[in-house]
């Protein structure tokens, strides 16, 4: 797949299996001194393994430590559009004359594209100063220097033979037919979650390229105000984003303020003239819609750019073709961030909680429970946040409250954002690793059951004591927001999609029930375990679907009942089998 990235001086795994002797002779004359050379043909790990899903080989960093670093890394990244025919060799060769390259790779989004990294941001300074603003168009253009430039060839000596063609690395998860064929082919269930994991996680790849947008963005928006910053939150970063999530970011100013060099020497002060206006959110409306202006009139590949002023958190939303993310940008939004923090530290704690995240995501994407549409849906976030809480109530728990990663947290870590506590942990090696040992089938299987059975009539989810509480209002479905206790992070779910949820959560807990215990075999072309919870609705006969629906509590009891005694019956004559009506 990733074969295109073997070029040189890449620091990934999956590209040194490929690496030709010529490959590795540039990569000893263009890599950065004492660094990367070293590297080539090494295991080293991305940064922030835990975002890529291998954590459990490298050190658990920081948050905040991952977020800097992989800012760094994109200020020293550009993106360039290149021509299919490309020779990657001559490309990387004329590139270096910039200076040393630390990683690059190709894929397609409306055309082939190249990320490439150099050793130094003065490498990229130089190759913008080395830059020709576009000649001979018939269209005038505006005049806007960025980091995303355009290569073209200048003579057929740079052509090279179709089947020699840098190839490119997907930014998209695998089709259903893959995702069905290598589910199949697993072991166990636990093995399937994994495999899901894998195939749908975000790549290193994919990583840098958010990171990467976040940073041409930041561009833009540095040319009214210095010196901020734009972050990628949410999906992105906090370790249960899927390839194709959106790309959420915000605009920090707050970063400015810290640039300023207090001369406190003296009777005097001096402070910025500054406009004021009559609130705050009046200063997000004005600078969203500026920078909006800026981004659809100036920033190259930003299309479809939506004001959306007038929302609970305003934002802009727009698409960055040359990337395929659609984006979201909001402005100091430092909750949110703090919230993807405490969700990547909920993600590295323990390998099962990712594994279990995704396989619950992609089973409500394949019911339509979740969309990318707006609506009275259940959405992710809440889908995550409903995880993490039934983690919490397992016994022993697989993870704290948020409770206790206060508790566990020191000075430094105290934060209070908004008049809100934000205070946690931040240090992952502070948190006791659980001594439970459950099986991701289990939790899988557990989980449909609980929530299945769960009283959200009057009970709401609290990761904050990992208890149920009482509901504080009568939302069909209420999920307290971890930092800003008053709100509810699924206000916008209806009872009508919320008990779809509960039958489904039910059906799927009597599907796993039903199982076959024995391995399946390597050649069954038949779904099983999680796949088939996966098949679309009406594929697969459950009790539910059958029945005509009861009232909730007897109906409850009434499945357990079934799924207690059907254990042994019926299935059997089918190897355990449900009746299949669809074929993938
Ligand atoms: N958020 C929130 N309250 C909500 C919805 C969202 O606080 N009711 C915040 C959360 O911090 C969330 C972020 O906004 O992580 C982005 O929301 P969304 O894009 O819906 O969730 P993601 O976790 O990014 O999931 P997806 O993969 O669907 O984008
Ligand atoms: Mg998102």
């Amino acid at each position: 797949m990733a074969a295109r990235g073997v070029g040189l001086l890449t620091r990934l795994p999956l590209h040194s299996q490929r690496r030709s002797r010529v490959q590795r002779s540039i990569s000893r004359h263009l890599c950065c001194p004492g660094t990367v050379a070293a590297n080539v043909g090494s295991e080293e790990q991305p940064l922030g393994g835990a975002e890529t899903g291998s954590e459990d080989k490298i050190p658990k960093k920081r948050f905040s430590e991952v977020q800097e670093e992989r800012r760094e890394q994109a200020q020293r990244t550009v993106l360039i559009r290149c021509p299919n025919n490309v020779n990657e060799k001559k490309f990387l060769k004329y590139l270096s004359q910039h200076g040393p390259i630390n990683n690059h790779f190709f894929y397609e989004s409306f055309g082939l594209h190249a990320v490439v990294e150099f050793c130094q941001k003065d490498s990229v300074d130089s190759l913008q100063n080395g830059t020709h603003t576009p000649k001979q168009r018939t269209d005038p253009v505006i005049p806007f220097k960025s980091r995303f430039l355009n290569l073209k060839l200048k003579n057929s000596s740079n052509q090279i033979p179709q089947q020699s063609y840098a190839q490119t690395n997907k930014q998209l998860p695998p089709s259903s037919k893959k995702l069905f064929e290598l589910l199949n082919y697993a072991e166990n269930i636990d093995d399937q979650l994994n495999t899901l994991l894998k195939a749908f996680q975000l790549t290193e790849e994919n990583v840098r390229l958010r990171h990467l947008t976040c940073s041409l963005i930041e561009d833009i928006a540095a040319a009214y105000f210095p010196g901020c910053v734009i972050w990628p939150f949410s999906s992105s970063v906090n370790t249960f984003g899927k390839l194709g999530c959106d790309l959420d970011m915000f605009l920090d100013l707050d970063e400015i303020g810290k640039l300023d060099v207090h001369k406190n020497a003296g009777d005097f002060l001096m402070e910025f003239q500054m406009k004021t206006v009559p609130s705050e959110r009046i200063a997000t409306q004005k600078i969203l819609s500026v920078i909006g202006e800026c981004i659809d009139n100036f920033g190259p590949s930003c299309v479809g750019v939506q004001k959306i002023l007038n929302a609970r958190c305003p934002l802009l939303r727009f698409s960055h073709q040359a990337s395929g993310f659609q984006c979201d940008l909001t402005v100091n939004n430092s909750i949110a961030l703090k919230s993807s923090e405490l969700l990547y530290i909920y993600g590295s704690l323990d390998s099962r909680v990712r594994a279990l995240v995704f396989s619950v995501r992609c089973w409500a994407r394949a019911h339509s429970l979740t969309s990318s549409i707006p609506g009275t849906w259940i959405t992710n976030f809440s889908l995550t946040v409903m995880v993490i809480f039934f983690l919490q109530r397992r016994s022993p728990p697989i993870l704290p409250t948020l409770d206790s990663l206060k508790s566990l947290a020191d000075a430094e870590d105290r934060c209070i954002l908004n008049g809100h506590n934000c205070t946690f942990v931040r240090d992952l090696y502070k948190i006791k690793p659980s001594g439970n040992t459950e099986t991701l089938e289990l939790l899988l299987k557990e989980f449909f059951e609980y929530f299945g059975n769960f009283a959200f009539n009057k009970n709401s989810i609290n990761i904050r004591q990992g208890k149920e509480q009482n509901k504080p209002d009568s939302s069909p479905l209420y999920i307290q927001n971890p930092f800003e206790t008053s709100l509810n992070i699924s206000k916008n779910s209806s009872q009508s999609q919320l008990q779809k949820f509960v039958d489904l959560a039910r059906d799927s807990a009597w599907i796993l029930e039903q199982e076959d215990k024995s391995q399946p075999s390597l050649s069954s072309k038949q779904p099983w375990g999680l796949a088939t919870l996966l098949l679309p609705p009406g594929a697969v006969s459950t009790p539910l679907s059958k029945k005509k629906k009861k009232p909730m509590n007897e109906k409850v009891k009434g499945l357990l009942a079934s799924i207690k005694s059907s254990t042994t019956d019926s299935s059997k004559g089918t190897h355990g089998k449900r009746a299949i009506s669809t074929q993938v």
